[in-house]
């Protein structure tokens, strides 16, 4: 057996999981994706963040992978393998912009989810935030005690 099928859970007892969290939060897949979509038409034209999505070259592309990211995070798929960290090095990215993201999914995900839903993907949503701000928002020791 390899290290990854140890880590893994086998397909049935995943599938299982998907099932519990979409009869608990109400969440699927296509209100995930519809969700995503309306997410990112807001924050591709939001003057804070419009600067950094203005480099996305096929958003297509962008909305079927973070689609997948999604499924993995909130419904236990698995199905994502990317590398988000990665993907935002090159962005030069600040709290701010944290911040701005942060609200506006907020806001999307109450109008798309029921409470448990919404629930559900901002605790995810924040806890992942927090992770990549940490990894790329280099700390201004200027602002310290
Ligand atoms: C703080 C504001 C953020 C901005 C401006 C931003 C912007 C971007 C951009 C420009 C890309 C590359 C898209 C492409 O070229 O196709 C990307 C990819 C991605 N972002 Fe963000 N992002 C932000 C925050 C987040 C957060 C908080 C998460 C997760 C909760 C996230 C998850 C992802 C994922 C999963 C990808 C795809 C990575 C891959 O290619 O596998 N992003 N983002």
């Amino acid at each position: 057996m390899t290290a990854s099928a140890l880590l893994e859970p086998d397909p049935e007892r995943r599938a299982a999981l998907t099932r519990a969290v979409m009869a608990q939060t109400g969440l699927d897949r296509p209100a995930i994706a519809a969700f995503l979509r309306d997410f990112y038409g807001t924050a591709r034209r939001d003057e804070v963040l419009a600067p950094a999505f203005a480099g996305v070259a096929d958003w297509e592309r962008h909305i079927a992978t973070i689609t997948g990211f999604w499924c993995s995070v909130a419904l236990m798929t698995g199905e994502y393998h990317g590398r988000p960290m990665q993907a935002h090095a090159h962005l030069a990215l600040t709290p701010g912009h944290f911040a701005r993201w942060l609200e506006i999914f907020e806001r999307t995900a109450r109008a798309h989810f029921t409470p448990a839903g919404a629930a559900h993907m901002l605790e995810k949503a924040s806890r992942i935030a927090r992770s990549l701000e940490m990894g790329l928002v280099p700390l201004d020791l200027t602002k310290r005690g």
